[in-house]
Order: C-alpha cells, then structure tokens, then sequence
C-alpha cells in the first residue's frame, strides 16, 4: 500500500493494482470553489493536486467547522467509469452543511464537481476489478475567525485517491469489540451528519481496540448501553434467518448511502429489512452480522467481543448473506449487471 505525502506522488507504472489498500495517494488534480457567509457557491475550478493554505484562525481549524463526503469511481471494461448514487452523497453534504452552520452547494454543482475531478484524474482509476477511485469532497469554514461563530469564509474541495480494501482482512472477516465506556454520539448532537470530528472522537476507542488485536469498535447507544449504533467507519447489520436488522436513523447514526442501498437490494431478494432499535444480545444471537460503508462496501464479522465474552460468527469465513449481498452491490457499482434501481451515473 502507498502512504505518501501531498508533494511525492507515484508514478502510475510502480502501483501495484493489485495490492491497493485504503491509503493517501496524491493524484493530479484538485476542485475548489469558495464562498463567502450568506452567499451561494457559484463558480469553482480545477488546480494541480497540492496543500492548501489556511490562516491559523481558520473555522476548521479552531471550531471543527467541517464535513467530507466518500463516493467511488469505477472503471468498467467497456471503458465507461460509473459514479454511485453522487446525488445521495449532495443531499446528505447538504443536511449536515445545515446542521453545522455552513452554506453548501448545489446538488447540481457538486455531481458536476464530482464528475470534473474524476475526469482529471482519470488516469488513477484502477483497471476494473482492481478497486476504485475513492473521491472525497470536503466542505470547511476557511475564513478566519476569533470569537466562537460561523466562519466568513467557505471552501468546498474534492480530491481523489486510487484505493483497494478498507480493512487489511479485505473481504475476510473482521473481528470487533464492542465498547462500553466511550461513545461516538448522543442524542441530539452531530452524530447524524458526516462533520470531521466525529471521526477524531473514535480514534481513541480504535487505536486501543487495535491494539488488542481487534479490526475495530462497535459503538453502543450512550444513553442506556444496550442498543447498537455504528462502527467507526461504517453502519452494522444483524442477520437472524431471513430477517436482517438494523439500528434505525434517529440522530447519532450516520445515514449511510451503502447502508440505505444494501436496504433495498436485501429486501429485493426476498428478505424482510427491519430499521429499528437492536440490542446488543440480539448482536450476540445473530447468524451472522456485517458492516456496510463507501469504503468498507460490505465487510462481514467473523467475531465480537461484548464485555470480555467473545462470540464468532460461521465456520466457513464470509456468511452466505453477507456474500450475496456483496455480491449484489459490487456488481451493480462496477456496471456489471442492469441497473434497474437507476443508481448509476456515467
Ligand atoms: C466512507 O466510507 O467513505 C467514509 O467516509 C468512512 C471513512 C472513515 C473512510
């Protein structure tokens, strides 16, 4: 995997394709567009890949003023490269713009942004099969700002890296701990939209989960520890015959677009999908459980560990549902079968 810095970029001849994991690898071109407080985005450009500059009083910077976004790129054989569902990626920019005091763009000007930037960087799409182009918007308070308030200035900016697997296991099965003491959101908070620092406020818990040997840590619900919330990075799902469960949207969990689309393929093949509270010993009941996100796609879960007692999942690896709808999704992102939900742009 390569971990480069902003300013040493790869030739595309020494990446392995086939050994990609999810790391920074610097590409050729950036999109930015600014604007000022109580005004609309209008118009943004293209610049050659590279550090941007910010005041140190910046609202990011001082009062997490900031949210990005994850989508993928993929290149299918025909030539075409497909985006999934970016519109969903927009709306969702756009909520958690609302919620945390900053202007946003368009649904149009961000697709068209997307669309820009993946053209420009088309070179660093991995041959299909390979992975993906993993495109990360980002929208932050850029003016400068000294007493807590909304920043006066705002910058929306997309860069693009080429990625394989989210998690070392890649599609093996990932071992969690569920943990009881710190939480990733509370009622009423922002655990709901995608701001930058509810991922800071998870590196704890993970760092010492990883440590211990564990892929990452499930998140209980803050106020009476008994209902599951999320992994760091991704959304949870409980499968108990044909009944697949999954904690309901209701502010501290993020609507995942992988989450919302696994919903609606599952229920396409004849499961029964139930959004609503799932307790933690329903957890430990499961036949099998899996994660969903833009980077991790479908991660199944070989094992957790709730309070010391550790309970494993399957003897044979991958779960037949996890695989399925595996299966299903990655088939449909890389245009290999009809698109009949219209999820696709190209
Ligand atoms: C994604 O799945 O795209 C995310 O934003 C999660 C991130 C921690 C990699």
């Amino acid at each position: 995997m390569f971990n480069f810095g902003s300013d040493v970029k790869p030739e595309l001849a020494d990446i392995d394709w086939d050994n990609l994991g999810f790391g920074f690898m610097p590409t050729d071109y950036m999109y930015i567009m600014k604007c000022s407080q109580g005004e609309n985005f209008s118009k943004g450009e293209l610049q050659r890949f590279g550090n941007i500059e910010l005041s140190p009083s910046a609202g990011i910077l001082n009062y997490g003023q900031g949210l990005f976004e994850g989508l993928k790129a993929y290149r299918k054989y025909d030539g075409n490269i497909l985006l999934f569902r970016p519109e969903e990626n927009a709306f969702r920019l756009r909520m958690g713009a609302e919620r945390m005091c900053m202007p946003s763009p368009t649904v149009e000007q961000f697709v068209e942004a997307v669309k820009e930037t993946v053209l420009a960087n088309e070179r660093w799409i991995p041959p299909p099969g390979k992975g993906s182009l993993y495109i990360r918007p980002l929208l932050m308070g850029s003016g400068a700002v000294l007493g807590l308030a909304p920043a006066p200035e705002y910058t929306f900016l997309i860069y693009v890296s080429p990625v394989g697997n989210y998690f070392k296991e890649g599609l093996a099965p990932i071992h969690l701990i569920v943990e009881t003491e710190m939480h990733r959101a509370t009622p009423g908070g922002t655990g709901g939209v995608k701001t930058i620092g509810n991922y800071a406020a998870v590196l704890k818990a993970q760092s010492a989960a990883k440590a211990k040997g564990f892929s990452d840590v499930l998140y209980l619900d803050s106020a009476q520890k008994r209902y599951l919330e999320e992994v760091s990075s991704c959304n949870v799902f409980v499968v108990k015959g044909n009944v697949i469960s999954t904690p309901a949207i209701k502010g501290t969990i993020l609507p995942g677009i992988t989450r919302k689309s696994i919903i609606d393929v599952a229920i396409s093949q004849g499961y029964q999908v139930e959004e609503r509270l799932v307790t933690v010993e329903e957890l430990l009941d499961a036949d099998e459980v899996f994660c969903t996100g833009t980077a991790v796609v479908i991660s199944p879960v070989g094992s957790i560990t709730y309070l010391g007692k550790r309970v494993t999942y399957g003897s044979t690896g991958v779960g037949l549902v996890s695989q399925q709808l595996y299966s299903a999704l990655t088939s449909l992102q890389m245009g290999l079968t009809e698109d009949k939900m219209d999820w696709i742009v190209v």
